[in-house]
């Protein structure tokens, strides 16, 4: 079979992002224009100014993309672009630019979701370090700053099949680390600082109790608990169900679902900053901050006392232990014999750390990103969409945006 370039189209968020993929294993090209700066002074990202700046954005990024690739606009066999879930003015930017760009070709369009973008991040990873070995079925944990999602994952010729057995109910675990990074001052997006700042504060020094992490109705299933009476099978069962035929896992009725919640853990660190009286300290914090462009780690140290790097240790703590502990439940539960970890989250230095500690004890293999294919970018839709092209499975030039896409 001839080498297939696609060029990947991504702008669902604030990142505008291209890239080319060869043959859904090697990475040409990979360029992602952050929006973070227009974003920051507002601490979120504003979906107005997300499809103002992709609209600036986009041609010199799919130029740079096709440039660093030695490819042309002639030369590629196909387009990719992520058709949903996101920001729908964020989307039809890059959708828009996409068909017009394969009607003007006459290429073929394929539209990609972005979750499936990020599962197939590990894939195009493991490839290019020619690792070819990946056993299914694979658990894969999409956390990020939209999604807190575990997928089943599974391969049939070109055909990829997906199911979700837990999400979160409320945020995201990335939007918990964005939203507590902004309550204490420590500007937008959350994540990268909390990673960084929490080496140098004491992980135990303060308690986030399991109630802080649960939602009222969730139905999470524990290891050993019986699944409630509702979901049919006990736990259990489903563990010699999944023994029986590696292949295939339980039946979708009988399945517990996983869910996560991290609204409450946000409330407790505020609970915290208020009875600690943090109030005045975080302000100093922000106005230092806000006047300094870049700020470095050192420049985030020295605006942090002590209590402050404990409550940030503390936070991400818990975030990683009931990440880990619950993706590790719903591997047991349905026997996978692979776990993924992709999304913006996944580049966090703990929670990799744990992952890889905690999945060896139970001789899971666990499989990453590196971080610049964890975050978003265009290279995982490219690959998510090489098994399309192979497929046949194009796009109309009807295609839209689909804020709410479900990934199946
Ligand atoms: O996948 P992504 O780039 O965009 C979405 O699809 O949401 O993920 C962005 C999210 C943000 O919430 C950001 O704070 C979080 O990923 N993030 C991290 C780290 N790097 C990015 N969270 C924890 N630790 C990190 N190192
Ligand atoms: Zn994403």
């Amino acid at each position: 079979m001839a080498d297939v370039y696609i060029l990947g189209i991504e702008s669902s968020c604030d990142e505008t992002a291209a890239a080319v993929v060869r043959s859904g294993e090697k990475m040409m090209s990979n360029v992602v224009f952050s929006q973070i700066a227009t974003h920051q002074p507002y601490g979120g990202v504003v979906p107005e100014l997300a499809s103002r700046e992709h609209l600036r954005a986009i041609v010199p990024v799919v130029r740079k993309a096709l440039a660093d690739a030695g490819q042309t606009y002639q030369s590629v066999d196909a387009l990719a672009v992520t058709q949903g879930p996101g920001l729908a003015g964020a989307l039809l930017v890059g959708i828009s630019y996409a068909k017009a760009l394969a009607f003007a070709l006459e290429k073929p369009l394929i539209a990609v979701n972005h979750l499936e973008g990020h599962i197939h991040a590990v894939l195009l990873e493991e490839r290019q370090k020619e690792n070819r070995e990946i056993k299914f079925p694979v658990l894969a944990l999409v956390v990020s700053g939209g999604h807190t999602h575990l997928y089943l994952a599974s391969q049939r010729a070109q055909s990829w099949n997906y199911e979700n057995i837990g999400h979160t109910r409320d945020d995201a675990a990335g939007e918990a680390f964005d939203k507590v990074a902004k309550l204490l001052g420590l500007g937008y997006p959350g994540g990268p600082v909390i990673d960084q700042l929490s080496t140098h504060g004491d992980p135990t020094a303060v308690k986030f109790s399991s109630s802080h992490l649960k939602h009222p109705d969730r139905r999470t299933a524990r290891p050993g608990a019986k699944a409630p009476a509702s979901e049919g099978l006990s736990i259990a069962a489903l563990k010699r169900c999944a023994t029986q035929d590696q292949g295939s896992p339980p039946a979708l009725e009988n399945r517990p679902r996983f869910d996560f919640s991290y609204s409450g853990i946000k409330t407790a660190v505020l609970r915290y900053v208020e009875t600690h009286n943090l109030r005045g300290a975080i302000e100093a914090r922000r106005k230092e901050l806000a006047g300094m462009t870049k700020p470095r780690l050192e420049d985030y140290l020295a605006h942090c006392d002590p209590e402050t790097l404990d409550l940030v240790a503390s936070f991400q703590r818990a975030m990683v232990e009931d990440l880990v502990g619950k993706t590790l439940a719903a591997a047991r539960a349905c026997g996978v014999a692979t776990l993924f970890v992709t999304g913006g989250v996944a580049a966090n230095h703990e929670l990799r750390q744990r992952f890889e500690l905690d999945a060896a004890q139970e001789g899971l293999p666990v499989y990453f990103p590196s971080r610049p294919l964890a975050t978003d970018n265009a290279a995982m839709i490219a690959a998510a969409a090489y098994p399309k092209f192979l497929a046949r499975d194009f796009a109309s030039m009807e295609v839209s945006a689909e804020a709410g896409m479900a990934l199946r």
